[in-house]
């Protein structure tokens, strides 16, 4: 599923500009460059398949034709990075290693890869130079602070190796973007959710992970009482708020803001509401202790996303967890 961009303020930016998209195998990467294809722009997909899969750009790669490059090969490989960062106009950097409870099982690869990686990127892109880099920021840097919603100005308080790699990831956009002559945006991302989002690791996110149970006639699992909630957000919020980023006629000069969709969902009313669905409300949730490193609550201020790049989002909770399970029952 794209976004319509019909009415998008860049509707007409993008086409044949040269863009990269580190992690364009992944999830959110393969919708956001489905999304640059449907607008025209030549897309390099740079992805070491650790996560994603190239089968991820299988439903739009025969209509991009000639635009659209897979490379496999890691952010880690700074040659290969430099190569294809030649002549690139924006770069989307969403490679990095995702979930909370692996980090807590392995600091220093999520270091390796998150934050050295992410340096690699913003210093071909500078030599390049590139005009932005838009990087995919969480709100995990929030930490479990009571108070919501969760605005910028709050201070960062991560509580697992990833956040951490998430928040130095931020701050070392920030200090490019004034000390060298590249632009550069962080987007803190709030659980986001769509078609493609992988539903078969043992850290899959809690949506997918409902998916897979219920599909598979299983009680879905939930970690603590169910009762924490999230600012569940549909993947074309996410598209949207990064096109938006690169498009901005303004500096952003590193700055960090939300995208979100601005409700609260608790992780007992998604279960509820997956099971009516797919008509398997017999499939009462399971309860297991609390993880590490979660948060109970999370919801998203958006004024300041609204103000720099003028994000609204496109696809409510509703009609984007309708699209999510259609697409989960097709595949599985
Ligand atoms: N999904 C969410 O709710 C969410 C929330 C906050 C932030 N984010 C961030 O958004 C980005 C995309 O997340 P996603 O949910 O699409 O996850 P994903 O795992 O589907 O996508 C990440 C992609 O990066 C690739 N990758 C990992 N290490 C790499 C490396 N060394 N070199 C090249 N490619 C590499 C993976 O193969 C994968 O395809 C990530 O940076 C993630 O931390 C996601």
């Amino acid at each position: 599923m794209t976004l319509s961009n019909k009415n998008a303020p860049y509707r007409n930016h993008y086409n044949n500009i040269l863009t990269l998209v580190t992690g364009g195998a992944g999830f959110i990467g393969s919708h956001l460059s489905e999304a640059l294809i449907d607008l025209g722009a030549k897309v390099i997909v740079l992805d070491d398949l650790s996560g994603g899969e190239q089968a991820n750009l299988d439903s739009f790669a025969p209509r991009a034709g000639n635009k659209l490059t897979f490379v496999k090969g890691s952010i880690l490989d700074r040659p290969l990075v430099d190569k294809l960062m030649r002549d690139v106009r924006y770069v989307f950097h969403q490679a990095a290693w995702g979930s909370v409870p692996r980090s807590v099982e392995m600091p220093e690869t999520y270091h390796q890869i998150n934050i050295t990686g992410t340096v690699n990127v913003l210093e071909a892109a500078r030599a390049a130079k590139v005009q932005r880099v838009v990087f995919a920021a969480s709100s995990s840097a929030y930490g479990d602070t009571p108070t919501l919603p969760k605005v910028e100005t709050m201070p960062v308080l991560p509580r697992s190796p990833y956040a951490a790699t998430k928040v130095a990831c931020e701050a070392m956009l920030r200090a490019y973007a004034n000390c060298y002559e590249i632009d550069t945006a962080c987007l803190r991302y709030f659980n986001i959710f769509g078609p493609r989002q992988n539903a078969n690791s043992a850290y899959a996110a809690v949506i997918a992970a409902f998916a897979k149970n219920l599909l598979g006639g299983q009680r879905p699992r939930i970690f603590g009482d169910g009762e924490q909630s999230r600012d569940f957000t549909f993947v074309d919020n996410a598209v949207h708020a990064n096109l938006l980023a690169a498009f901005s006629p303004n500096k952003i000069g590193g700055e960090v803001m939300n995208i979100a969709c601005g409700r609260r969902v608790t992780v007992n009313e998604l279960a509820t509401k997956m099971a009516a669905m797919l008509g398997r409300e017999d499939l009462t949730a399971e309860h297991l202790p609390p993880r590490a490193g979660d948060v109970a609550h999370s919801l998203a201020a958006l004024e300041k996303a609204r103000q720099l790049i003028g994000y609204e989002p496109v696809v409510d909770f509703d009609t984007g967890l309708a699209a999510t399970v259609q697409w989960y029952k097709q595949v599985m």
